[in-house]
């Protein structure tokens, strides 16, 4: 019964006391993950904090988490029954749902479609990277014209609008103009989608907030509203493709759900609504995420001039001013994948996964965590190991390059953003191509500064992902190259 596996759970797992009521809620601060560090100082990678009324488990540090992760993987594949997981897609979404039989069908069908559209063969490599490569250009002129008479400007909102339409063409075979007004104000609500599916967040943990007004229960109510909102889009798009399917022509990945799911007369396990789960999980995994690594980059590529000046350097030199760069030229471009890793690793915009919880009882670093414990797994302290990092504060990307330039590999697979075991993302590739290229080419053009009198501040907000704050730039062009897109 529940009193015995609380009493359990208590008796094995050290962690911080536990106030009536409220338990830990108090004592997170602005930033859980930097508490759940200092935490595991005092009480180890593995302890227990209580949220509410849930008692919650904390990995933390590289060597208890990839035990947990890759070791004990089904073990910790499951998610909790959270109110907030059960409103996003109409409870039929992959990501928020726990592991089961008809779950691993679901996640299945999710990564063969990333991979028809991605990675299949190379006309769909081309085809994919070609949109890139597009959004990127306009992404370049946009700049351009918003530091016209060396003004400066935000980047996050052309930045969320351009990596929006590589999922939605991809998704839907249609993108939006950066002045779509409709489109910018969805992208602006779903960006708050992470305040309250990032790991801390208390809409969860003490349900009888929601019965009475206080601002748990407002986060709550615009959670519910802003899912709606996007969910109702999502329901709009598969629809229209409904209408107009040809199962002798798949136009996009909705296109190739509808096929899998809707047409399979329930022999995988999924209904229909699943179909919509599916290209929602798709679209919103990769909104935030993306325009969130491309928006620290900018910022990380104005407040240090000298890396940029060394970065611009090898651009000319292995692409020169008459192409854009591409795929191709990754490997003589490694000093930029460094940047992207250390960009990862140092700001480790994606602090905490997902909630996790146990589909059984497990054992880690000695100590006994019950089946259905909700567990946080602290991505932040794993790229802040200070076994595994020299000066883990220090923005160095160098720290990924071997002897002779190339990027070493066995130092890359040490960061963690993109989780890892069961639950791993399954969008890291086609968002490491993604990233790449626009940030190879927003660099191959211009040149980025911050206000010669400000120094631009690390500062962020905390949620799934961790946000700059508003920031103003200045975007330098350093050639003018044909357009892409006519
Ligand atoms: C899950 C990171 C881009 C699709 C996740 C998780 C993380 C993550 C940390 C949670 C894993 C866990 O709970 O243990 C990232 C980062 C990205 C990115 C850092 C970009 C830089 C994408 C893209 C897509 C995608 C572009 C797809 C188009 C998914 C899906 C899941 C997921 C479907 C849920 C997996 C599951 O619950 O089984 N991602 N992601 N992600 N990601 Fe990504």
């Amino acid at each position: 019964c529940l009193w015995v596996r609380n009493l359990r759970l208590k008796r094995r797992l050290p962690g911080p006391f536990a106030w009536p009521v409220v338990g830990n809620a108090m004592q997170l601060g602005r930033m859980p993950h930097i508490t759940f560090a200092k935490l595991a100082k005092k009480y180890g990678d593995v302890y227990q904090i209580r949220l509410g009324c849930s008692d919650i488990v904390v990995l933390n540090g590289d060597r208890a988490i990839r035990q947990a992760l890759i070791e004990h993987s089904v073990e910790f594949a499951g998610r909790p029954n959270f109110v907030s997981f059960q409103v996003v897609a109409g409870g039929n979404s992959m990501t928020f749902n726990n592991y089961s039989k008809q779950w691993k069908m679901h996640r299945k069908i999710a990564q063969s479609t990333i991979r028809a559209f991605s990675s299949a063969n190379s006309q769909t490599k081309k085809a994919f990277e070609q949109q890139i490569v597009a959004e990127a250009t306009e992404l370049v002129d946009i700049f351009l014209t918003l530091s016209a008479q060396g003004q400066y400007f935000n980047p996050a909102h052309e930045l969320t609008v351009a990596a929006a339409n590589v999922i939605c063409a991809l998704c839907f075979g249609k993108r939006y103009g950066h002045d779509d007004v409709e489109f910018r104000a969805l992208l602006e609500r779903v960006n708050q989608f992470g305040q309250t599916v990032g790991a801390g967040s208390l809409v969860d943990m003490m349900p009888w907030l929601r019965s009475f007004p206080n601002p748990v229960r407002s986060v709550f109510k615009n959670f519910i509203n802003l899912n709606q909102e996007f969910f109702t889009f999502i329901q709009s798009k598969v629809r229209e493709h409904r209408e107009t399917f040809d199962p002798r022509v798949t136009r996009d990945m909705s296109d190739a759900i509808i096929g899998v799911i809707d047409k399979a007369d329930g022999d995988s396990g999924l209904t229909t609504g699943h179909t919509e789960g599916t290209v929602s999980d798709l679209i919103g995994a990769g909104l935030d995420t993306i325009s969130t690594a491309l928006c620290w980059i900018v910022l990380l590529l104005a407040k240090h001039p000298e890396i940029q000046t060394k970065l611009h350097e090898l651009l000319d030199r292995v692409v020169g001013p008459d192409r854009l760069p591409s795929t191709e030229d990754r490997s003589s471009l490694a000093y930029l994948d460094a940047f992207i890793y250390e960009t990862m690793r140092f700001t480790s915009f994606v602090p905490v996964t997902i909630p996790h919880s146990t589909t059984a009882d497990v054992t880690v670093d000695g100590l006994h965590i019950p089946k259905d414990t909700v567990v946080f797994i602290n991505q932040w302290s794993v790229n802040h190991d200070p076994l595994k990092w020299k000066d883990p504060h220090v923005f160095y990307p160098s720290r990924f390059l071997d002897g002779s330039g190339s990027l070493d590999k066995d130092i890359t697979n040490n960061v963690m953003i993109f989780s890892a075991g069961k639950r791993r993302c399954i969008g890291d590739q086609i968002a490491k191509v993604e990233v790449f290229l626009f940030f190879a080419i927003l660099l191959h053009r211009c040149r980025f500064e911050k206000c010669p009198h400000e120094d631009l501040s690390l500062n962020c907000s905390y949620g799934l992902t961790l946000r700059p704050l508003d920031y103003k730039i200045t975007a330098k062009s350093r050639r003018d190259l044909p357009k892409v897109r006519e």
